[in-house]
């Protein structure tokens, strides 16, 4: 079979890039595990965080919580937090990633 399914298609069109690009929040774990932790806690899985930062869950149960909002903030420089020049794809999972610790 040489013909590529359609889905596949669809996937590598995804993939390629743009609006349609979805967010992983499991790529925004592991950005927040690397450069997040240090202020905040970023999982219920980290025992251990410091008092300066809120914690992501914490963010995400925020009344005014909104992802697409914090994908923005992320990609601003905050005078709180250094400036760790995400790409937007990075912004957009880190967002992602602190929306599922909403609790329902
Ligand atoms: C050097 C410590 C530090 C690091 C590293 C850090 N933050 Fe923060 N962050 C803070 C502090 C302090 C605040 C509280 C700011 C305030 O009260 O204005 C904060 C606030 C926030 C907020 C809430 C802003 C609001 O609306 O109140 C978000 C969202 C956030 N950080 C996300 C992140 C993410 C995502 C990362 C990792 C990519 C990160 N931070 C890394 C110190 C840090």
């Amino acid at each position: 079979m040489r013909a590529v399914p359609f889905a596949m298609t669809l996937m590598i069109v995804g993939c390629a890039g743009g609006p349609l690009l979805a967010a992983d929040a499991e790529n925004g774990r592991t950005l927040a595990e690397r450069w997040c932790v240090g202020c905040h806690v970023v999982s219920d899985q980290q025992s251990k965080g410091t008092d300066i930062a809120p914690s992501f869950a914490s963010i995400a149960e925020r009344t005014d919580f909104n992802e697409e909002k914090l994908a923005f903030f992320l990609l601003e420089p905050h005078p709180k937090m250094p400036s760790m020049a995400l790409s937007r794809i990075e912004a957009k999972n880190l967002s992602a990633f602190i929306a599922e610790q909403k609790r329902p």
